[in-house]
C-alpha cells in the first residue's frame, strides 16, 4: 500500500519528535511491505519565516491532496508580540477548520509508572480513557471576537455558540467510539451556567437514544476536572466541548506520565490529521529532552484511522510499550540523569518495528 502523508513538521521541538516517528514510519513500511510518500511543508512560525504566513498557500494545497496530515507542534515566542489575529496558533485553527476535522480523539492510557508520576500506582491502575474532543466550534472560533477601545475602555469579547447539528456529530463519534471499549459515554459540560451546555446536554441525551446498550452520563466540567485525577480508570469515553477538552486533556496527560506521551487524531473530514497533544515547549528545543512517544502513538493512530492498518498500528504500539518496559524514557518520565535522548527513544522504537 501507498502511504501519501503530507508532513508538518512546524515549530520548537515539533521536527524533533517528527524526525523520530518517520524513523518507525520507515520501519513500519520496511516491515509490512507499504511504500511511503512524505513531503515536509512549512507551518506555524515556520510557515511565517518561509513565506510571511502562518499557513502559505503552497501547504494548504497540499493539506487537500494527502489522505493524511502529520504535524509536529505550532507555536514559537519570536512570534509572540504578533496581534491575536495573526499569531501561527492561528494557522492550526485554521488547518482544522479547512479539513473539517471536528472530532478530536485523545486516549490516556497508563501502561506504565513513571518514578515522577504525582499519582499513586493504585489511582492509575486501569486507566484506559478516551477524550473526544469538538475541535472546529465553541470558544475557539465564535464570532464577534476581538480587542477594542482604548485606557479603561479597552475590552476583549469572544463568542461560545454551539449549532445543534455540530453537537450531534461529535456525539455520535464519541458513541461509536464506546461501542468497541467499555460502553461509557460522560459528557462533560457547564449546563448549570451556560446555555450552550444546556443544549449540548439535550442534544447528546438525544443523540443517546440512538445507542441504548450505551451508559450516558452528564457531568459538569469542575466535576469531571476533579473526577479525572481522583477516579481515572471509571472514565471509558470523556465527550467534551473545544475549550474544556483542550484543558481537560493536558490535565489528564499526566496520568501517562507527561504531557509528551499523548496522541491526538482529528477526524471527520476526507483527511485526517495526527499530531502529538504537546505543544512546541521553546524551552527544550535543539537538547534531546522532548519525548517522541506522543507523535509517535499519532503514527500509529494515523496508521489505524486513515489507512487502516490495525496489524502496523499494534507493531508501533507494542515497540513504544517494549521502551517503556525496558526503560527507554526521556527525562519528562526519568529520574533526575536517568532519561534517554529523544534519538535513543526513536532509534529504539523503530528497531524494535523492525525486529518485531
Ligand atoms: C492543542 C493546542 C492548541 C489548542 C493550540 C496550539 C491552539 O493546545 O492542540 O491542544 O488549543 O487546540
Ligand atoms: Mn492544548
Amino acid at each position: 500500500m501507498k502511504l501519501a502523508i503530507t508532513i508538518l513538521p512546524g515549530d520548537g521541538i515539533g521536527p524533533e519528535v517528527v524526525a523520530e516517528a518517520m524513523k518507525t514510519l520507515d520501519a513500519v513500511a520496511s516491515k509490512f511491505g507499504h511504500e511511503t510518500e512524505t513531503t515536509p511543508y512549512p507551518f506555524g512560525s515556520a510557515g511565517y519565516d518561509a513565506s510571511g504566513k502562518g499557513f502559505p498557500d503552497e501547504t494548504r494545497d497540499a493539506c487537500t491532496s494527502a489522505p493524511a496530515i502529520f504535524l509536529g507542534s505550532v507555536g514559537d515566542p519570536r512570534h509572540d508580540h504578533l496581534p491575536p489575529n495573526e499569531r501561527p496558533e492561528l494557522a492550526l485553527l485554521a488547518l482544522r477548520r479547512l479539513i473539517d476535522s471536528f472530532a478530536n480523539l485523545r486516549p490516556v492510557i497508563s501502561q506504565f509508572v513513571s518514578p515522577t508520576s504525582p499519582f499513586k500506582p493504585e489511582t492509575l491502575e486501569g486507566v484506559d480513557l478516551l477524550i473526544v474532543r469538538e475541535l472546529t466550534g465553541g470558544l475557539y472560533f465564535g464570532e464577534p471576537r476581538g480587542i477594542s477601545g482604548e485606557g479603561e475602555d479597552r475590552q476583549a469579547v469572544n463568542t461560545l455558540t454551539y449549532h445543534t447539528k455540530e453537537i450531534v456529530r461529535v456525539a455520535r463519534v464519541a458513541f461509536e467510539a464506546a461501542k468497541g471499549r467499555r460502553r461509557h459515554v460522560t459528557s462533560v459540560d457547564k449546563a448549570n451556567v451556560l446555555e450552550t451546555s444546556k443544549l449540548w446536554r439535550e442534544v447528546v441525551t438525544e443523540v443517546a437514544k440512538d445507542y441504548p446498550d450505551i451508559t450516558l452520563e452528564h457531568m459538569l466540567v469542575d466535576r469531571a476536572a476533579m473526577e479525572l485525577v481522583a477516579k481515572p480508570s471509571k472514565i471509558d469515553v470523556l465527550l467534551t466541548s473545544n475549550l474544556f477538552g483542550d484543558i481537560l486533556s493536558d490535565e489528564a496527560s499526566m496520568l501517562a506520565g507527561s504531557l509528551g506521551m499523548l496522541p491526538s487524531a482529528s477526524l471527520g473530514g476526507a483527511v485526517g490529521l495526527y499530531e502529538p497533544v504537546h505543544g512546541s515547549a521553546p524551552d527544550i528545543v535543539g537538547k534531546g529532552l522532548a519525548n517522541p512517544i506522543g507523535a509517535i502513538a499519532s503514527l500509529a493512530m494515523m496508521l489505524r484511522y486513515t489507512f487502516e492498518l490495525e496489524d502496523e498500528a499494534r507493531a508501533v504500539e507494542r515497540a513504544i510499550e517494549s521502551a517503556l518496559a525496558k526503560g527507554y524514557i526521556t527525562s519528562d518520565l526519568a529520574l533526575e540523569g536517568k532519561g534517554r535522548s529523544t534519538e535513543e527513544v526513536g532509534d529504539h522504537i523503530a528497531k524494535s518495528v523492525r525486529n518485531a
